[in-house]
């Protein structure tokens, strides 16, 4: 009997491996033959540990296992796929999976992830294969026909990114991934990470080929140990089996790479402070231009690019760039994972195509809020993403409608809030960590994010409302206008979209039914 049980982190966290050792208990116990396939996560986290049995109908479900529940599990035939209230029949049918489009996320939960044959069994490694039929002009060509634009947050076109580096002379060049996930609510580059690796790989050699640079690096944190296990191995086994090294896939091209882990600043994500990071120094950012694409790592041109990027590659390859832009709305083009968190009752990854509405993803799919309370806002984007307000959850998933209505997708993480959040306390908490988190290089950043939680805390206590408004609302002007990144650039939105959908959480009168409209 074969069993498929998640080692992903989160699956881990709710006793996976607790449930692993009852499991095997229980088998030897009623002298049952049984493998354990040690999978990355379906994303249905309410669910975990899901434990899934192989039957002669395909793939069984259960969850959320305990280590308790497994001996009623066996008696009530778990091996055979028997019935039981924890039982969800097939999990690709589960409503929460049926309704997504699955490509980047289309193997994980379902494979080995240390598995190159499993691998290469569902599709991987066709996009690289045509990629090295194509060319370096011709792949990013395809990648750009995609829409493809970085998953990490800014949206920018991917294969003009590409072909600056591509462009560039020089003796080296590298790819380095962004995959140091700070963002509150999100979890996809961990995700795939544990539950995909070679993808990754397959993205980053891909990226590799188009300009020409033959070592890439991942840089993640040290808070995802499993991940940086996950990766460590799948790059050792690709080399095993010649897709790393010299002379890939058996080509004339070479490319290998290595992980690389941070210690978790939030700045390190920021392209040029991880540059700094990854050359061993303090997690700086550097002033742009030079563009990293110009001069990057160890001053040479290089392609920074988010994990969730560089595994859509693959895809883009091997299905054909117009399969992958037929998905998709206005500019933003292909699938997001989106990470559903938060006060959520269904909480967890999932890929759709652009444009669905924020309000169906928070309601229909993910459930409204575990509390059971109404849902109040979600913050999207991250802890610098604004707060959106349930009248504008009609909002479709697309670059261009959030930055319409001053918010931002990010690297898609919603974070939701029911009725009792208050929302002053929650744009404080943005300033206080911007304070903490801060590199220091500039002004308006170090000393703007610190005067502004003085300000915060004033209006808060009532003194000089009207007066401390007003200073608050020019230093966050000053702070999204003058400072260096995102870090210090993006600190206003939750601020700024607090006070302007929850003036009551501040101590103003609430807004009017007809201000909202
Ligand atoms: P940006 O707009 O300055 O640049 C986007 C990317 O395009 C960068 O890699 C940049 O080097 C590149 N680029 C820009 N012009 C180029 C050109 N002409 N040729 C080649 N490459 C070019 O945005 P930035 O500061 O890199 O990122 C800001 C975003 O980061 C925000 O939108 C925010 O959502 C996101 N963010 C993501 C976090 C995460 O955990 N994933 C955390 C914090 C912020
Ligand atoms: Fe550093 Fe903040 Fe300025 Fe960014 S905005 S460069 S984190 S001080």
């Amino acid at each position: 009997v074969r069993l498929f049980i998640p080692k992903d982190a989160c699956a881990i966290a709710c006793g996976a491996d607790e449930v692993v050792a009852a499991i095997e208990a229980a088998a030897r116990k009623t002298g049952t033959a049984i493998e354990i396939v040690r999978t990355g996560s379906r994303g249905m986290l309410w669910l975990e540990p899901l434990v899934e049995v192989e039957t002669a109908d395909g793939r069984i479900g259960y969850g959320p296992v305990t280590e308790d529940d497994v001996y009623g599990l066996v008696a009530a035939g778990l091996f055979q796929g028997g019935a039981h209230e924890l039982r969800i029949g097939k999990p690709e049918e589960h409503p929460f999976m049926a309704k997504q489009t699955r490509l980047t996320f289309a193997r994980c939960g379902i494979i080995d992830p240390a598995s190159y044959t499993d691998y290469c069994r569902l599709g991987g490694y066709k996009g690289l294969e045509r990629a090295l039929q194509l060319g370096p002009a011709e792949i990013i060509e395809e990648v750009k026909k995609s829409g493809l634009r970085g998953r990490g947050g800014a949206g920018f076109p991917t294969a003009i990114k590409w072909k600056t580096v591509a462009d560039a002379k020089d003796d080296r060049k590298y790819i380095v991934c962004n995959a140091d996930e700070g963002d509150s609510g999100t979890f996809a580059d961990r995700m795939i990470m544990e539950g995909d690796p070679f993808q990754l790989i397959e993205g980053m050699t891909i990226a590799g080929l188009a300009v020409g640079a033959t070592k890439g690096f991942v840089y993640t944190r040290s808070e995802y140990p499993h991940a940086i296990a996950a990766m460590a191995k799948a790059i050792e086994v690709a080399r095993q089996h010649g897709m790393l090294g010299v002379n890939i896939a058996g080509s004339q091209h070479s490319f290998d790479m290595e992980v690389r882990m941070g210690a978790g600043a939030y700045v390190c994500g920021e392209e040029t402070a991880l540059l700094d990071s990854l050359e061993g120094g303090r997690g700086t950012v550097r002033a742009k231009p030079p563009l990293p694409a110009h001069k990057g790592l160890f001053q040479k041109p290089t392609v920074i690019n988010n994990v969730l990027s560089l595994v859509a590659v693959p895809h883009i390859l091997a299905d054909g760039a117009q399969k992958y832009a037929d998905f998709g709305m206005g500019r933003s083009r292909g699938t997001m994972p989106v990470q559903i968190a938060g006060n959520v009752r269904y909480g967890g990854l999932f890929e759709t195509a652009f444009g669905i509405p924020l309000g169906e993803l928070i309601n229909d799919i993910g459930g409204g809020t575990a509390s059971g309370r109404p849902v109040k806002a979600a913050q999207v984007g991250g802890p610098l993403g604004a707060y959106v307000p349930t009248w504008d959850f009609d909002l479709p998933f697309d670059y261009e409608e959030f930055a319409k209505r001053d918010a931002l997708i990010g690297h898609g993480g919603i974070v939701v809030f029911d009725d009792t959040a208050d929302l002053a306390k929650m744009a404080r908490f943005a300033m206080e960590f911007c304070s903490v988190e801060s590199c220091g290089k500039c002004t308006p950043c170090r000393i703007g994010s610190t005067r502004g939680v003085e300000l915060m805390d004033r209006i808060m206590r009532g003194e000089r409302r009207e007066a401390n408004l007003a200073v608050l609302t020019d230093l966050c002007h000053t702070m999204k206008l003058g400072s260096l990144c995102a870090l210090g650039g993006f600190t206003p939105y939750p601020v700024m979209s607090a006070l302007k959908h929850f003036p009551e959480d501040f101590g103003a009168a609430p807004r009017t039914l007809e201000a909202a409209e």
